[in-house]
């Protein structure tokens, strides 16, 4: 089963669409298997975003990702990678189709109000920066004789 890294960045945070976000995927069918709210440092940032360092809006993404709190979460199911980029939308929110987070959310390139890993060397990369393995969570919702 395939796991991404996934993140409601500072924008996202502030205008109070975590549960927006959450529900999105919970309700596609995918599992939650670790979150947190958490500060990025600047180190992460950097490390996060290692890819993008001489573009010349490197300086501005890692303010940006520093500026406040982001709800970092790893999700689990079947294609989760490509699909939770589907779900997304495209980087640009006006290029974003109505019905993705970007194209229902997101304003400009800059605030675009979620992160999602691109490919499984990424996923695997970026859920590793972020978290830690007795941080993430292996558990069935099959069989659960109280819910009916
Ligand atoms: P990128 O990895 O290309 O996009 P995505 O988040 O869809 O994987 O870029 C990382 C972030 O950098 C992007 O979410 C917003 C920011 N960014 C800019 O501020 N300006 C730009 O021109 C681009 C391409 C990205
Ligand atoms: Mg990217």
């Amino acid at each position: 089963m395939e796991r991404t890294f996934l993140m409601v960045k500072p924008d996202g945070v502030q205008r109070n669409l975590i549960g927006e976000i959450v529900a999105r995927f919970e309700k596609k069918g995918f599992q939650l298997v670790g979150a947190k709210l958490m500060q990025v440092s600047k180190e992460l940032a950097e490390q996060h975003y290692a890819e993008h360092k001489e573009r010349p809006f490197f300086g501005e993404l890692v303010d940006f990702i520093t500026s406040g709190p982001v709800f970092a979460m790893v999700w689990e199911g079947e294609n989760v990678i490509a699909t939770a980029r589907q779900m997304m939308g495209k980087t640009n929110p006006q290029e974003a189709t109505p019905g993705t987070i970007r194209g229902d959310f997101g304003l400009t390139v800059g605030k675009n109000v979620i992160h999602g890993s691109d490919s499984p060397a990424s996923a695997e990369r970026e859920i590793n920066l972020f978290f830690k393995g007795e941080e993430l969570v292996n558990y069935s919702k099959l069989m659960n004789e109280w819910i009916y």
